[in-house]
């Protein structure tokens, strides 16, 4: 086990430190960008369904739905096709309207999530077309699809997912741009700069990791909290919502992510000198409206943490804590933003003592419902 880890102290930070090297492989042989060539084998067949489709529905659970949602921004932006997020086990139980001019996505590191396979059973007997988004090669749920596309992350062994979250969204937004460009919803230009964008990732995210030791010093400062707020707009909504569930998950810390404009409909009545906030809040559409919930928070005291791009100032003299992440398009983002959170969790679970790979009661893939 201990050459498995490769030097580190537990697969979760291998995993988070393979991260250039895992999104590269999902990108190598798929994407040139230089050229304007990006291609995916495994949904070739199905181009043009997927082009005409009514709707994209995505379907999974955990980590693999947050990875959705990020998609759910991305399709609908480039594709223009409307898309629903579902989790896979509302969805299987509550008589969902399908129909054979849907294209289901469905989303899954193992393969084997029993909601997510009974949801593509149902989908596929009411006549739609089923593509997987899976990093286990011959699991179940791509033997159940009709086509797909592997994240190839290699193997994830810490419960809490992390590189295999941003091979799915490498694999989703390759995905999106093949069909918009495809479907002529995006342009030229548009569609060439996003490949460039996508290709500078792995570089990008090899500069998050660099701040894993400024992360350190900042979890040693918030171990102690009892509870966390995650708060994001946009394409770091979802960022926020897995940033707080990589917190539950291995440290047993309470944590919600939210979006933050709905911070005023409920958790603003959290917030006091100690509750720590962290705000995803890069360079994007939504900056200044962020700007100002951060605003909100400090004006009720709260210990702000935000992650932002580099060169910020105007954050950086309002927030207690600022972790500055390199800039990309902003679709890219949580590709980027999700690194810092994913160690801050890791930080914060191990100064807590907690067994970070194998955190109580939960599995790595289940299987059961
Ligand atoms: C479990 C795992 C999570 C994962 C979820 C969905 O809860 O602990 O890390 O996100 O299942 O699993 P899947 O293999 O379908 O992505």
């Amino acid at each position: 086990e201990a050459i498995e880890k490769g030097g580190y102290e537990h697969f979760m930070i291998k995993e988070i430190f393979e991260q250039p090297r895992s999104i590269g492989d999902c990108l190598r042989g798929r994407l040139n960008a230089n050229e304007g060539h990006l291609h995916l084998g495994g949904i070739q067949d199905y181009i043009n369904k997927i082009t005409n489709a009514d709707r994209i529905l995505i379907i999974a659970c955990g980590t693999s739905w947050h990875a959705g949602l990020v998609a759910e921004y991305i399709f609908e932006e480039f594709c223009r096709i409307p898309v629903e997020v579902e989790y896979a086990s509302e969805f299987r139980y509550r008589n969902p309207v399908v129909g054979e001019k849907d294209v289901v996505i469905a989303i899954s590191q193992s393969g084997e999530t029993a909601d997510t396979l009974a949801a593509i059973e149902l989908a596929k007997s009411k006549g739609a077309t089923i593509l997987g988004v899976c990093n286990v090669v011959g699991s179940s749920i791509p033997r159940a699809t009709h086509a797909g596309s592997y994240t190839h992350a290699g193997p994830e062994i810490g419960v809490a997912s992390t590189k295999a979250f941003t091979a799915q969204i490498s694999v989703l937004a390759m995905m999106a741009l093949m069909i918009a460009h495809k479907k002529g919803a995006i342009k030229e230009s548009v569609y060439r700069n996003l490949l460039l964008e996508l290709d500078a990732i792995p570089d990008k995210v090899a500069k998050c990791l660099d701040l894993n030791p400024q992360i350190e010093i900042i979890s040693e400062k918030f171990k102690n909290a009892t509870n966390f707020l995650y708060l994001g707009r946009g394409y770091n909504f979802p960022v926020a919502l897995e940033g707080a569930l990589k917190l539950k998950e291995i440290s047993y810390i309470h944590a919600e992510g939210y979006p933050a404009a709905e911070m005023k409909h409920g958790p603003i009545a959290l917030i006091d000198e100690n509750m720590p906030v962290v705000f995803i809040a890069t360079k994007d559409g939504s900056y200044e409206k962020i700007v100002s919930n951060i605003q909100e928070v400090k004006a009720r005291k709260g210990q702000v943490i935000a992650v932002v791009t580099e060169g910020d100032t105007e954050i950086g003299s309002m927030a207690d804590h600022i972790i500055e992440v390199p800039a990309a398009h902003e679709a890219l983002m949580p590709l980027i933003s999700v690194v810092p959170l994913q160690l801050l969790s890791y930080h914060i679970a191990v100064m807590r003592g907690c067994n970070v790979d194998q955190p109580r009661n939960l599995a790595k893939s289940v299987t059961v419902e």
